[in-house]
Formats: C-alpha cells, structure tokens, sequence
C-alpha cells in the first residue's frame, strides 16, 4: 500500500505550530519543527585539488529551496567543514579561512540561504570538524583532543590521532569563528556547533576521549566545555547580535566513561551561560549510534533520547532561556506532542529527506505520522548503508527537481535494493581513489516535481 504512515490516529497538531522566540538572539521561529542536518554529499568535489572542494552547486540550492517550501520553522544544513582535507565527508560543504568572503562560491552560499529562507524558516548552517574521525583515506593524521584511536567502522579506516596542542586549538577555534562570519555575511541566519555523535567538540567534551590534563581537560566538566567555549565566545565577537548559536549535543553515550545526562546537563548549564540560543539533543557516536529502540516501551515513546533528553531539560533552572529540541526516532504526532510537553521543538533527518514538505502536513492535521518504510528507518546502527542510502538517495531525488520516492512501497525497495548494491560495489571498487562519492542514484520510475 503506498504512502503508508507510522501512528494510527489523527490529533490536533496545533501546539506544533506555535512559533517559539529565540534568546538571545531575539528571532522569531514560525513553529517547532526543526530540519536536522544531513551531509548532502551535493557540493563540488575534487580528488586531488582540496580548495575546488565544498562549494554549494544548484543542485544543494534546490534540495535547500525545496525545504524553505516546506514549512520547517529551523532548517539546518549537513556538516559544513571548516577545513579541505579534515572533513566530514565528501561532497560537503566547506568554509575555511582561505574562503574569501566574496567571489564565486561566497555567491553559491548567498544563493543557498535566499532560497531556504524564502518562506520564512531560519537557515542555520552546521559547522563541524570531525577530528579523530576523520576518514584515513582523506587524512591519515588526525587531530583529537587525546591520541584515542577510533577502530575501523562501517568500512571505514580513521586517521591516527594525536591531542591538539594550543596553537591547534587556537587554530580550530578561528576556523569556527570565520566559518560563523561567512555565512552571517551571506544572509544565514545562524550556526549550529556540532557537538554531538562523536565530532572533535563531542571528543573534548566526553572524558572517553578527552585524556588531557591541561586546562581542556578531563578533571572537571568546565575544563572539558571550555574547547566550546573558547568557539562560542570567539563567535560572538564576530557576527551580528541577531545571528543565532546553537549546539548539537549528546544527552548520553552508550559506553563506559561516555558523557552521561549528568554531564550533559552541567554541559547544557555551561552552554546557556555562554549565550547559546539552543541546544539540539541527540547521543551516541561511530562506536554506538544508540539510534534504535531497543526495548518496548522506548519503541512506544519512540524517541531514542527522550529519556534522558528529559532529564537534562528538567534540569535547567525554571527561568532557562535555552531552548531545546530533540532528535532521532520521532515518528508519530502523537509522540511529537507529547515531546512538546517538556522539550521545545522536535527535530527530523530522514523524514526531512523523505518529505521535504513534511511540516505542512503534518500542521495540515491529515496524516498520522511520517511515511513507515517496508524497512530501515529505525535502527541507523545495525542497517547503517540501506538507511543512510535511503535518506541520500531522496535527497539526490529532490535535488534534481524530482518527487522524493515512496518506500513504504514494496516494490520501490526491492527495486531500490538492486541500486544500493551496485553503489556500494562501485565504493567498494574506488576505494582510495576518492572519486566516487554520489548517493546511491535510483533506477526505478521517478517523477517531476511541479
Ligand atoms: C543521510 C544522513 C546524513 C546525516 N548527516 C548528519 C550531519 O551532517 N550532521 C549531523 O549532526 N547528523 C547527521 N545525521 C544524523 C541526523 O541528523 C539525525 O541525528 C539522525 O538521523 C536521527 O534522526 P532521524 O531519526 O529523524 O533520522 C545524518 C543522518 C542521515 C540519515
């Protein structure tokens, strides 16, 4: 049956549509649905020459134009990387300090954040470093807060690490700094840090891998936030009073010695402090995605993190003006609702990719839930290739003008199958050459966007 929905009864939407004021940056957000970032994988790419690398082309215009259409109150972008060759992934997009602020790609960035905004919604960029998790193919040396070496996952190798010494800090934290400049001169209306899901800031900031003993250190929680908050601060100096800060943060790592939501409370505590204007929880990282519902009754709440998402908001002081939003797992209204209760806005990835429109319908008080794949879609850990090719693929779909496709249909999956297969032969096969680097491209029937 197409177009099959996760939730089983309608309720009103209406508290979903309620806009939401931000502090201190004072900006007003039309309503609490928030765009998660995924890595599009659409930006220029170049093997062998990093500056051709990381530029936004039409293609990332018209998947974030197709979002901006959509009614999302917060758009936020994939990892943007403020480096060429310690990044993410490829096909990101990139800023470095070497990013002239005007030219031909500053004019792509331009473009980028007129159409995603063109209806309202707040484009914040994600600024990102991945540190020790970056791919040994793209850099075998990598920078972490400690040498804690992260072991071979997902059929991937990463560089070894080496902790950063003060003038490699100094360093990280001016690239953040001019990343946030950039996009506030090419009309983005914020950043957000990504500190979650194991990424350099989400290294210094869990005692796993920060093994330091100076003054970023492990000995107490104000020692390891202050990575963050040297960026944060170095920010501030330099963008507009209205430009939005926030921060992807773990509310809890699944591993001893990982963050725990009492750490990630104080964190939370040192980050309204610090003048943030919200925090987006999440948890887990490469070791331990935590990004499925592992037991009964987490499948009926089914937001992975809420549990502990709860705790670290209930303990913010009663006049808290952090806002906070929640990601991973959301999949009925029902729930959506229910998270509104304690928590500020709801936050979502791969129904993102599968409905670029999907806050218009679910305000619309006609669906359910968001669309229930034959498969994938609840469990990023175990299926990690067929979730994240899905995700990409609908992306690449929307991108190039076409209508996202239905894998709720059976027929659809199967056919898609066949196509991730080859793609993943086809990485497989590149290898380090590094120049395959598209989602998966589906072969099946597809169909215009209007
Ligand atoms: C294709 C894809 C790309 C992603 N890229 C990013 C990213 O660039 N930055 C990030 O913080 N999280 C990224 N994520 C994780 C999501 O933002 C989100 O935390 C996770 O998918 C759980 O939310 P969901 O259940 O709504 O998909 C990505 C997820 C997918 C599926």
């Amino acid at each position: 049956m197409p177009y099959e929905r996760y939730g089983t009864e309608l309720v009103d939407p209406a508290p979903l549509g309620r806009p939401l004021e931000l502090y201190p940056s004072g900006r007003r957000v039309l309503n609490r649905f928030m765009k998660s970032s995924m890595a599009e994988s659409l930006a220029t790419w170049d093997p062998k020459v990093p500056h051709l690398r990381g530029v936004p082309t039409d293609e990332s215009i018209e998947l974030y134009r197709r979002w901006g259409e959509g009614g999302w109150g917060l758009i936020l972008t994939g990892n943007m990387d403020i480096s060429f060759d310690s990044m993410d992934d490829l096909g990101d997009m990139i800023i470095t300090t070497d990013c002239p602020m005007s030219g031909p790609r500053f004019e792509k960035f331009q473009e980028l954040a007129k159409a995603a905004k063109a209806h309202g919604s707040l484009i914040i960029g994600q600024l990102s470093h991945p540190g020790r998790q970056v791919q040994a193919r793209l850099n075998p040396e990598a920078i972490s807060a400690s040498d804690v070496q992260l072991e071979p996952k997902m059929g991937m190798s990463f560089g070894k690490p080496h902790p950063a010494s003060k003038a490699e800090i100094d360093e990280i934290v001016e690239g953040f700094a001019y990343a946030a400049e950039y996009l506030d001169k090419a009309g983005f209306d914020g950043i957000e840090l990504h500190a979650a899901h194991g990424y350099i800031i989400a290294q210094f900031l869990s005692p796993r891998t920060n093994k330091r003993t100076d003054e970023y250190g492990t000995q107490t929680v104000e020692n390891r936030l202050r990575f963050i908050t040297d960026i944060a601060r170095a920010i501030r100096k330099r963008v507009s009073p209205s430009f939005v800060v926030g921060a992807k943060l773990n509310s809890v790592e699944f591993q001893d010695a990982g963050v725990t939501p009492k750490e990630a409370e104080e964190v939370c505590g040192g980050l309204e402090q610090e003048g943030f204007d919200f925090v987006e929880l999440s948890g887990g990282n490469y070791e331990n995605f935590g990004m499925k519902w592992e037991k009964d009754s987490t499948q009926k709440r089914e937001a992975y993190f809420l549990k502990w998402a709860k705790v670290v908001s209930e303990s913010l002081p009663a006049d808290s003006k952090l806002k906070m939003f929640l990601v991973g797992g959301i999949r009925t209204v029902d729930a959506m609702l229910e998270i509104l209760k304690t928590i500020d806005g709801v936050s979502f990835a791969r129904p993102a990719a599968a409905e670029p429109d999907l806050p218009t319908k679910v305000l619309s008080g006609k669906v359910t839930g968001t669309i229930k794949p034959v498969e994938g879609n609840d469990d990023i850990g175990g299926k990690f290739a067929v979730d994240l090719g899905m995700a990409k693929t609908q992306l690449r779909l929307t991108a190039r003008g076409y209508q996202t496709i239905d894998f709720s249909d059976e027929e659809v999956m199967a056919h898609f199958k066949k196509d991730i297969d080859v793609w993943w032969d086809n990485l497989v096969a590149d290898g380090d050459k590094l120049e395959y680097i598209r989602a998966p491209e589906y072969t099946g029937p597809v169909v215009l966007a209007k």
